[in-house]
């Protein structure tokens, strides 16, 4: 038995190197099909592993407001003065002295001199795990102080990695106790780059002027250039490559960072708005506090910016710990909801619409979908949603707002006593190993259509290799590939499907190395990995409605779907999952005689990953001219996704 075993092993270790040929022939039907959604490719995004703070928020500065700490999973004394260090003479203390700035910081930093200090002294922030200093940047450096001191106060890049100073910028400070807090900001261009991203900030000044003395300060903020120069905004270079995906929605909050580690840590939409200094931060759900800078109204810049659909998700009742609000005591969160439709949809004369305006938002923004909760099928979330809270919640929005959309955050499935109206979308999240990924193409084929389906997450998590869910720490050409397949299945049946997102845009390499996303970042790179570029090449060949197509061999390895657009463009999308080694493709595109383009996406092997420096996702476009059998062309690789855009 074990030399038999042993020959099947290395027969199969052989046949995985032997080069094998295949072929098919796809006929394209020019009749239109189903009408494809018109958001069907989108984003989630969440504060997790500091994709937001330290990541596509544009702040540099960690701990600009004194705010929280790492303790106890985020638990323990809710004031810090990590990340912060003297850089001189004087000691630093957290302080909550009256007068505070606002009552949503009550900590601040009291920096005290030496008696006999002379010189410059100060102190200066780590930024997370370091800062892009760039001569391509214009930064925003601002703060507020207390205190009684005349003179120059200097605010600079450094590098930690030469010990010299980047750039700085000065500012003239008179100022005594009877002044209160006062706001200081300026922008600048540091002189030179940093090196690399060992960077940090300082602010100094001139000991001697406060001998014996104190200055206390308060939201020390470093903003670098956002994208569209939105104010607040978001980091260039990520939200860039954010951008390329050509997604259609945002979906925000949450994620679990809306639901809350524990009450009372829900994600509170009142207060991620107005100045930064009203907004007082909370414990984050992934193990740090958020500072909401990138908060309600930032996200919807955010949408502006990039033209998405907003997926508005709402707290309703339920924290991580299980913690249920009853029925009873459910009304004042759903009232809290319909104040927050009333900010960002109401007129300019409403209550909550003019406290938008009064943030720069005159125009109403539109709020099409509306999901209640996340994920309630979690942490015990299931009896009291289907019991109360999915219906009071929806009730309560749609007598106000009849034609939002709104979706369940639990399968429709659960709803056995058929109290779920229809046409509301069911959220159902997919994390799964790369093989039941790709087996989920034909999922969807026989569902029910009562209830449209929304993948608000989606990400294949682990592999033959990596055999437990989350050991995948990078996508591979393979757990990319099965994506591809998995996307191909929701385009078939695009009379069903409202959009698919991936469950991790974007992660933190310092924060987060061991886990797939999209993108990850450090404070001077981004890693876009093989499930972007999957994501990518199918949201950027997307057609409004879905076109048969007939092969000459059955689905599997080897798959395939079609769409086309309103101004006659097709995009016939093959996926090749573990199939044979090289392909030949026909494509018959009836009445087709234009030069169409291939575009491929591959990887040298089924197991290579894009990582830090290290792009090994190949990309390629090229011209194929039609001929009498229609348009011919090889596929190579056992795994490969192509879009041939005819
Ligand atoms: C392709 O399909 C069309 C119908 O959509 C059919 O008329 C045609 O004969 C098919 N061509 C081939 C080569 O199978
Ligand atoms: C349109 O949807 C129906 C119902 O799901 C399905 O049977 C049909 O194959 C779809 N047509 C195309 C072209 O996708
Ligand atoms: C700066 O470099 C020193 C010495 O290498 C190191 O101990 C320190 O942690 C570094 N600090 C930062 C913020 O990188
Ligand atoms: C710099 O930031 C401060 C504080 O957030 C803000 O008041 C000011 O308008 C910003 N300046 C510029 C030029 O963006
Ligand atoms: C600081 O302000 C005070 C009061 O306004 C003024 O008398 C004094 O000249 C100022 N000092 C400097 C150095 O500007
Ligand atoms: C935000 O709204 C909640 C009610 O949902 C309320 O408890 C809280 O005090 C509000 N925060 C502020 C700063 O007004
Ligand atoms: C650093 O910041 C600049 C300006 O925002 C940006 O162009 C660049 O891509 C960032 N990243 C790196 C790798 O320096
Ligand atoms: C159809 O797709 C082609 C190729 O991507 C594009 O140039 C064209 O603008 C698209 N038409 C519409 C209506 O989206």
């Amino acid at each position: 038995m074990a030399s038999k075993r042993m020959a099947l092993v290395a027969l199969t270790a052989l046949l995985g190197t032997m080069p094998t040929a295949g072929a098919v022939t796809l006929n394209v039907s020019t009749e239109g099909g189903n009408a494809t959604s018109s958001i069907m490719y989108g984003l989630l995004y969440e504060d997790v592993y500091h994709s937001g703070d330290g990541g596509l928020y544009s702040e540099l500065i960690q701990n600009r407001a004194f705010q929280g700490t790492s303790v106890n999973n985020n638990q323990g004394p809710y004031q810090t003065l990590q990340y912060w260090h003297t850089g001189g003479s004087d000691t630093l203390t957290l302080d909550n002295d009256a007068p505070l700035l606002t009552s949503a910081l009550p900590w601040h930093m009291r920096v005290d001199v030496a008696s006999d200090a002379t010189g410059q002294t100060g102190f200066w922030n780590e930024g997370y795990w370091g800062m892009n200093v760039t001569t391509a940047s214009t930064y925003n450096a601002s703060f507020y102080i207390r205190g009684s001191y005349t003179g120059e106060m200097l605010a600079a890049f450094w590098s930690n990695t030469t010990n010299s100073m980047l750039g700085s910028t000065s500012f003239n400070v008179n100022q005594t106790e009877a002044d209160g807090w006062v706001s200081y900001s300026q922008t600048f261009v540091p002189t030179y780059s940093g090196p690399d991203e060992k960077n940090t900030f300082h602010i100094t000044f001139e000991g001697s002027n406060v001998a014996g003395g104190s200055i206390r300060f308060q939201m020390i903020s470093v903003l670098s250039q956002s994208f569209n120069g939105s104010p607040n905004g978001l980091r260039m270079d990520l939200a860039e490559a954010v951008n390329e995906l050509n997604g259609k929605y945002l979906r925000l909050p949450g994620g679990n960072n809306l639901e809350g580690i524990a009450s009372p840590y829900r994600w509170k939409w009142n207060e991620t708005i107005g100045p930064i200094i009203t907004r007082p931060g909370r414990p984050g759900t992934w193990g740090y506090v958020n500072t909401d800078g990138l908060g309600l109204l930032e996200m919807m810049q955010w949408c502006l910016d990039m033209n998405l659909e907003p997926i508005l998700a709402v707290w309703d009742g339920l924290y991580l710990d299980g913690e249920i609000v009853d029925e009873a005591d459910l009304q004042p969160y759903i009232d809290d909801v319909l104040n927050e439709l009333e900010f960002l949809t109401g007129p300019s004369t409403s209550e909550w619409g003019s406290k938008r305006a009064s943030l720069g938002y005159s125009d109403p923004f539109t709020i099409n979908y509306l999901e209640i909760g996340n994920e309630d099928f979690l942490n015990g979330g299931i009896p009291s949603y289907l019991a109360y809270r999915f219906s009071m919640f929806y009730d309560a929005v749609k007598n106000e707002y009849p034609n939002m959309k709104i979706i369940s955050s639990i399968w429709a499935g659960y709803f056995t006593d058929s109290s779920l109206p229809v046409n509301v979308i069911q959220d159902l999240h997919d994390y799964l190993s790369a093989d039941d990924m790709a087996a989920k193409f034909n999922g969807y084929d026989n569902a029910p259509r009562t209830y449209p389906v929304l993948v608000g997450e989606y990400a294949a998590i682990y592999d033959a290799q990596h055999t437990s869910p989350n050991q995948l720490d990078n996508p591979t050409l393979q757990s990319a590939t099965s994506e591809a397949v998995y996307f191909l299945g929701l385009e078939r049946n695009a009379d069903l499907i409202v959009g698919i997102s991936h469950g991790a845009l974007i992660k933190s390499l310092h924060d987060e190395p061991d886990n797939v996303a999209m993108i990850k970042h450090s404070p001077t790179s981004i890693v876009r990995s093989m499930s972007y570029y999957a994501a990518k090449l199918f949201a950027t060949n997307f057609g409004s409605e879905t076109v048969e197509v007939t092969g000459d061999v059955a689905y599997g390895p080897l798959y395939w779907a079609a769409t086309k657009n309103d101004s006659g463009t097709f995009f016939i999308k093959i996926v090749n999952y573990g199939g044979d080694s090289s392909t030949t493709v026909t494509v018959l595109v009836p009445g087709k005689t234009n030069v169409a383009t291939l575009k491929t996406l591959s990887a040298p092997d089924m197991y290579s990953t894009n990582t830090l420096g290290d792009t090994q996702s190949i990309w390629t476009e090229t011209q194929i001219s039609v001929s009498e059998g229609g348009y011919s062309f090889t596929l190579s690789g056992a795994y490969i996704m192509a879009v041939l855009v005819v």
